[in-house]
């Protein structure tokens, strides 16, 4: 028989990215719609490992959590753990208005897939994506700050202007969900 993860999240953009990388490695994955917390924290590390504690502990199941940031380097980092907050506060625009005098546009995506067994430790994976914060929004797929990074070897497309898959080739999410299924398939 195949296996199957239990994917804790809300986010059907999430769950979708998930689902395609799964299925590569003949995983099945699970969307558990369970709210879990999450703790405001400057590592993003902390911030996975208390979700996937949290949805263990309401579970009673194997779950696999993710969180992700977007870390620009002339703002120090900023918004990083902080990512979901602002995107809910200024948004996209807001992150714009930051960056409008500032020449230097490098940034990255980092995300921490989490994997946590019932009375176990949280096991962590991770994806990183170089790249670029565009001038101006492109794009109507995905979700977040899509229409704003544009990946280093994505040919000059921001992720909100390419497909599931094609993001999928690039997303620091599908590498972290594939280091987590090439772990997860030997199990
Ligand atoms: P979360 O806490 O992992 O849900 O992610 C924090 C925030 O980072 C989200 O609200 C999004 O705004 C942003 N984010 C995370 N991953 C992505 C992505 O793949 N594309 C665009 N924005 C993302």
């Amino acid at each position: 028989m195949g296996k199957v993860a239990f994917f804790a999240t809300g986010n059907v953009h999430k769950f979708n990215e998930a689902r395609f990388v799964f299925s590569e490695f003949k995983v099945a994955v699970a969307m558990l719609k369970v709210k879990t917390v999450e703790i405001q924290d400057s590592d993003i590390e902390n911030i996975a490992v208390a979700s996937a504690l949290d949805a263990v502990k309401k579970c009673s199941l194997p779950i696999v959590v993710e969180d992700a940031g977007l870390f620009i380097r002339a703002l120090n980092g900023f918004p990083g753990p902080y990512s979901s907050y602002v995107f809910q506060t200024i948004g996209v625009n807001g992150v714009l208005k930051l960056m409008k005098d500032i020449d230097d546009r490098e940034a990255y995506f980092h995300s921490v897939v989490a994997f946590c067994r019932p009375r176990e430790k949280p096991i962590m994976f991770h994806g990183k994506v170089e790249g670029r914060i565009v001038h101006e929004e492109r794009g109507d797929e995905g979700f977040g700050f899509d229409p704003i990074f544009t990946p280093l070897k994505g040919g000059g497309k921001t992720f909100a202007e390419m497909g599931l898959e094609e993001k999928n080739r690039f997303s620091h999410r599908a590498l972290a969900l594939r280091n987590f299924a090439e772990w997860y398939i030997r199990q």
